[in-house]
């Protein structure tokens, strides 16, 4: 986090769909703003005029009569007046509503001045730049911060002493935030502060880090040190690291592993010359980034609802274990939409270059429907086949329920450039 970033839009709003029901109820409510501001702009355009004076006005044209007609009409008058700025709020909450976000209002006394100042637009110190055209640069946080609950968390998460220590009491607020669809996070002004256990310990020298990182083993699994994964297959589903580079026919050189743990696949492809780059939670506060640094190897803290941090066709690998359910984070919708998936997918398929691989390691289906949507979403685009092993196995907690794992290894196809690629179309 610790880079500039040059934001020239706004790339983090998101946007909600909205229903059918909720389109109507928005058309409806259209019709009535627009309908009521008919009748009052009738009511004011023709009341001057003589003709539309009511009857009694003109044959009663005495003082005291009028006057208190008058004031029944004047009456009348502001009640269509209140009627009419009441519209204009709604159209207002309307407009907002099918924009599909809220913006955080950064004139809003409770808001810590941090977040302010960080929100505030700075001009280019050396004035416009003439190759973009930009004036000013715009740090951007995502729209959901600005709604509850996440907008109190950011208050809470922003409220620190700038060049001082961060605050370390909450150490699971930037976790929440970001489950809440809020990134980038916007704190960047206090000192952080490692845990005392990874303070100062002598690192060992690189291939030997990888297995001897001196920390602490954060957890079990993918989540901790596996000497097993990929080298001693534990089922037919498990490709072996050395058979998958084969497939690559030498060209594997730079990978990226998407949720990788404690990147013990990183750790096997280093051994293979090959640099991975993982990317990795800091799942119920274990220090996983932290870990991953320590074997020597490059840890990407990186919430699946974002698009990956890499220009396209970049990689010659993509590696993903149960990535794909995490692509239904919060801010993409349940995770079991088809859209939720397809974000997902084609961002793999946005920074793998055409020729490379992409390992879907063991997926875990949720039951055979969503093995369906994975497979059609993988022939819409064109993958081909190297590998493709589904596995079931009796669930071993539940009552009876199979286990559906999918493991494959696919090339992406070299597309042209005027090819049309639409999945629907093809
Ligand atoms: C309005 O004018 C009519 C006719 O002159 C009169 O009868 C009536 O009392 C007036 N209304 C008020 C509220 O003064
Ligand atoms: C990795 O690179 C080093 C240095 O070039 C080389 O000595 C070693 O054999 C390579 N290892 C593999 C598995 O290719």
């Amino acid at each position: 986090m610790g880079s500039v970033s040059l934001n020239i839009r706004d790339g983090t709003a998101r946007f909600r769909r909205a229903t059918l029901c909720s389109s109507a109820v928005h058309l409806l409510m259209l019709a009535s703003v627009f309908t009521t501001n008919l009748f009052a702009l009738y009511a004011f355009t023709s009341a001057p005029s003589p003709s539309a004076v009511p009857a009694f006005f003109r044959h009663h044209p005495g003082v005291g009569g009028g006057r208190g007609n008058v004031s029944v009409i004047s009456d009348h008058v502001s009640l269509i007046v209140r009627e009419i700025e009441a519209s204009e709020r709604r159209l207002h909450m309307i407009e907002r509503e099918l924009a599909g976000y809220d913006t955080l209002d950064t004139s809003k006394p409770s808001l810590p001045s941090e977040l302010k100042l960080f929100l505030a637009h700075h001009p280019l110190p050396l004035g416009r730049d003439a190759r973009s055209g930009i004036t000013e640069m715009v740090a951007s946080v995502a729209h959901s911060c600005a709604r509850s609950p996440a907008a109190e968390l950011l208050a809470r998460y922003m409220s620190y002493r700038p060049a001082a220590p961060c605050p370390t009491d909450e150490y699971l607020l930037p976790q929440k935030l970001v489950a809440k669809a809020c990134e980038p996070l916007p704190r960047r002004r206090c000192l952080s502060r490692p845990a005392a256990s990874s303070a100062a310990i002598p690192r060992l020298s690189f291939a030997q880090s990888l297995w001897n990182p001196g920390a602490k083993n954060p957890g079990a699994g993918i989540y901790g040190i596996d000497k097993q994964m990929w080298v001693k297959p534990r089922s037919k589903n498990d490709f072996l690291i050395d058979d998958v580079l084969a497939l690559g026919s030498g060209g594997i050189r730079i990978g990226f592993d998407i949720g990788g743990g404690a990147a013990n696949f990183a750790a096997r492809m280093a051994e293979r010359n090959v640099t991975v780059v993982t990317s990795t939670l800091e799942i119920g506060g274990k220090p996983m980034n932290e870990f991953v640094a320590a074997r020597g190897l490059f840890p990407l803290l990186l919430s699946p609802a974002q698009r990956f941090p890499f220009y396209d066709s970049v990689f010659d690998l993509v590696h993903a274990i149960n990535a794909l359910d995490e692509g239904g984070a919060p801010s993409l919708g349940q995770a079991s939409r088809t859209e939720a998936l397809e974000f997902f997918m084609f961002d793999i398929d946005r920074v793998l270059r055409a020729g490379g691989l992409f390992w879907l390691d063991n997926y875990l289906c949720a039951d055979d429907h969503r093995k369906r949507t994975v497979t059609r979403l993988l022939e819409r685009l064109g993958y081909k086949k190297l590998k493709w092993v589904v596995g079931e196995k009796a669930d071993a907690s539940s009552s009876g329920k199979t286990q559906i794992r999918l493991s494959a290894v696919l090339q992406k196809p070299a597309r042209s450039r005027t090819e049309s690629h639409s999945p629907e179309n093809r």
